[in-house]
């Protein structure tokens, strides 16, 4: 295990009808903006509860901020943070109102002209206008993380940065919420959460003998909530397991001191920017290529995840690895989730260089956890998804 220093500041607020406390974690002097997506939640209740907790409060709101969170919509938010002088921002939504809320945090301090400058640069950000999040869809893991991921359809890119300033101050888990959420975006976000696990453990035996637990628990936990979130998401039991599931897979505990990858991910923002496919999805495309076509380097750690995850015994190692992306494949498929590219467009000629010839234009020479993953290998990776 290496060295490692861990600080999570974010308050996390779980349970039934917990939405209402928000306004005991507001200071009572702040002018807020509250941020939400295309309207779910005037559907389900949520934004109801959220103006009945700050009805004394000085409140300001803005919505429509789209699925994969847009550079230009937010450019307009920001335009009112200034105008209105907010002091405190709110976001309601799923993983992409919370990025949008983050970026806007870094963009209301920010003393450049341009905001897109400091989200290419990707260096960390290290102040920010303080806020908090009502989660409404568990995926991404952003309600307790520090990173944002944001896109710009002018110039089709999907870029990830983050930082010490970017937490929220605090997030409200009520998973009463999920009964709303479609099935599409159910298993979205079960397929996300799952694979942020993988990014964090399918590397190398590291001696984290703890986080390698913790990680196996939360996929076993997500497989075995499943199907039964899918079939009633007002089974608040499966409920409250799926959504703690997703916010422990991602807040860095079960990071620290081990390696990650984080490879897949990068090359599926890359087929969200070119496609427009659910993020989710482009994993599930992703994954099962990245890890034959890396096989001799993960071989140890799918093996192992094999035998405790999915109680593969047969074989040697490499038949109980190979196993191991077979069943994760038709995990998948089991949700729903179609894995190949093609399953999502017909015009995906050509993607494979694309993706090479911009990781290259970026300086991505190396991704993985060893750094060893070359524009070239995320060519031969992506074309072994069509
Ligand atoms: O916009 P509304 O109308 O609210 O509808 C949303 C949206 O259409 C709907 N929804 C959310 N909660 C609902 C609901 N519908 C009914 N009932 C509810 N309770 O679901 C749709 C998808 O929402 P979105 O926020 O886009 O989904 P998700 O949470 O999966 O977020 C995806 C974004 O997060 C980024 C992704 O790249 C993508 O842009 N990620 C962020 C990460 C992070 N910050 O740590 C890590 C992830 O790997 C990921 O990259
Ligand atoms: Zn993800």
């Amino acid at each position: 295990m290496t060295n490692f220093e861990f600080k999570n500041p974010t308050k996390i607020i779980f349970g039934k009808d917990t939405i209402k406390k928000i306004i005991e974690e507001i200071p009572s002097d702040a002018k807020i903006l509250m941020l939400y997506g295309g309207g779910s939640i005037k559907k389900n209740g949520v934004y109801d509860q959220v103006k009945a907790a700050l009805k004394n409060a000085d409140l300001v709101e803005f919505g429509g901020i789209p699925a994969n969170p847009e550079y230009a919509v937010l450019m307009d938010a920001l335009k009112i943070i200034k105008e209105e002088k907010i002091t405190y921002l709110l976001a309601v939504g799923g993983g992409s109102v919370i990025d949008g809320t983050k970026f806007l945090s870094a963009a209301a301090v920010y003393e450049g002209d341009e905001p897109w400058d400091f989200v290419k640069k990707r260096e960390p950000i290290k102040k920010g206008m303080p806020f908090g999040t009502v989660l409404t869809l568990p995926a991404t893991g952003s309600e307790m993380n520090s990173g944002t991921v944001i896109s710009r359809k002018e110039t089709q890119e999907k870029l990830a940065f983050g930082g010490p300033a970017l937490f929220p101050q605090f997030s409200v888990l009520d998973p009463q919420v999920i009964t709303s959420i479609p099935e599409r975006q159910l298993v979205n976000g079960i397929t996300d959460a799952f694979t942020h696990v993988l990014e964090q453990y399918m590397t190398y035996p590291a001696g984290g003998f703890l986080q390698d637990r913790f990680a196996e628990g939360i996929l076993q936990t997500l497989i075995e909530i499943a199907p039964r979130v899918i079939k009633d998401p007002s089974d608040y039991e499966a409920a409250a397991n799926f959504m703690w599931s997703c916010t422990m897979a991602l807040n860095g505990l079960i990071q620290q001191g081990v390696p990650g990858d984080w490879a897949v991910h990068m090359m599926g923002h890359e087929l969200t920017a070119m496609y427009g496919i659910d993020h989710a999805r482009t994993l599930a495309v992703v994954a099962p290529s990245h890890y034959k076509y890396n096989f001799e380097a993960k071989k140890e750690k799918l093996a192992q995840y094999g035998e405790r995850v999915w109680n593969i015994t047969e074989g040697n190692v490499d038949d109980k690895a190979y196993a191991a992306i077979e069943r994760t494949e038709a995990f998948f498929k089991e949700l729903g989730i179609d894995t190949k590219l093609s399953d999502y467009t017909s015009d995906y000629e050509g993607t494979a260089e694309k993706i090479a010839q911009r990781f290259t234009d970026r300086g991505w020479k190396g991704l993985g956890e060893r750094q060893a993953l070359t524009p070239q290998d995320a060519e031969k990776i992506v074309k072994m998804a069509y």
